[in-house]
């Protein structure tokens, strides 16, 4: 009964190294470190959603089994950004002893990138200082807002996006599992809205179960607030042949069928020109268009209006 209230994120979060989906370099060397019982000190580093804190855990379950609650510390740096939660909590776990068979204690400092620079220095002292007993993993969106030094003490493991197949392989298991019906281009669009971010295409997934049993391309798009790549491939075709009347008729739909945001359309816009069957130089021309025409809707212009002028405009690039 407890599993049905939990979102999907957490349901189906793999607790298994094994289970863990694509990320074959960085889940073959903690492998080896589980079986090793050493490991340096980590960095994972990537984009949201695609298994980082994921992997931490299963790492530390493995490696500590029954263990785990005195050899493991779970912090999350954003909750607390600053000097204290180094001074405080980590150096009293890094200098408490270590139970049971386990060679040494580790803390896991989930989006480090949120520490201050000051916290970082200190950590990094903390790091050496502790090092005979202790190993860290820091989870970062954006490794370059890791200070250099604490760089330079971990081995950086890079965790990319899941490809379309990893991520087909993982919600079709999901789908096993909650009795759905997913159409083959459902599958296709969840990848899209969520470009390789798993937390997402699980979110988005659950939110169209809440629709319907049986899960469509439309439902996918409808249910993330994204128009069909196609519908918005048609707007752009139209606006290129000169047919700005239908463009905009399209937008329109765009904007009250969707609910988009001038910022989200121009973005599906992004996506589409690459695919757009047209001559090199033209596609520069257009995203040069929309680069002008998104800095115009950051700085505040009307958005209706210059999605208009934009479509206009792209009439103009040959
Ligand atoms: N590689 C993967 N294989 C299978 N499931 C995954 C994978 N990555 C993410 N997930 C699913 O997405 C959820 C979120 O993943 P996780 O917490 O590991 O993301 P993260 O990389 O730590 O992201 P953030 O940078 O936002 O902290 C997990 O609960 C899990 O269900
Ligand atoms: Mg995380």
């Amino acid at each position: 009964m407890e599993q049905d209230i939990l979102p999907w994120t957490e349901k189906y979060r793999p607790k298994k190294l094994d289970e863990v989906m694509g990320q074959e370099e960085a889940i073959k060397s903690l492998k080896a470190f589980v079986s090793k019982k050493n490991m340096p000190n980590m960095l994972f580093s990537g984009p949201p959603g695609v298994g980082k804190t994921t992997s931490a855990l299963a790492l530390a379950h493995e490696l500590f089994g029954a263990d785990i609650s005195g050899n493991f510390l779970e912090l999350n740096a954003s909750d607390d950004r600053g000097i204290d939660i180094v001074r405080g909590r980590i150096k009293d776990f890094a200098r408490s002893v270590s139970l049971g068979e386990a060679p040494f204690k580790l803390i896991f400092l989930d989006e480090g990138d949120a520490l201050t620079a000051d916290a970082q220095q200190a950590l990094r002292r903390t790091m050496e200082a502790n090092s005979s007993v202790t190993r860290f993993i820091i989870s970062a969106n954006y490794s370059s807002r890791i200070i250099e030094p604490i760089q330079s003490r971990c081995a950086v493991f890079r965790f990319m996006p899941l490809n379309a197949k990893e991520m087909h392989k993982a919600l079709e298991h999901v789908a096993r599992c909650e009795k759905l019906k997913v159409d083959e281009k459902a599958y296709e669009a969840v990848f899209y809205v969520s470009e390789g971010d798993m937390r997402r295409a699980l979110n988005t997934i659950q939110g169209c179960a809440m629709h319907s049993e049986h899960i469509t391309e439309e439902l996918v798009h409808k249910t993330s607030s994204r128009a069909m790549p196609k519908e918005v491939k048609d707007m752009v075709g139209m606006a290129i042949a000169g047919k700005f009347q239908e463009a905009r008729e399209n937008l329109d739909k765009l904007i009250i069928t969707y609910g988009l945001s001038g910022e989200d359309i121009m973005y599906q816009v992004y996506r589409e020109i690459p695919k757009l069957d047209v001559p090199e130089k033209q596609r520069m021309k257009l995203i040069e268009i929309l680069g002008e025409y998104n800095f115009r809707l950051v700085q505040g212009a009307s958005e209706r209006i210059q999605l208009e002028a934009m479509l206009a405009q792209f009439s103009n690039a040959k």
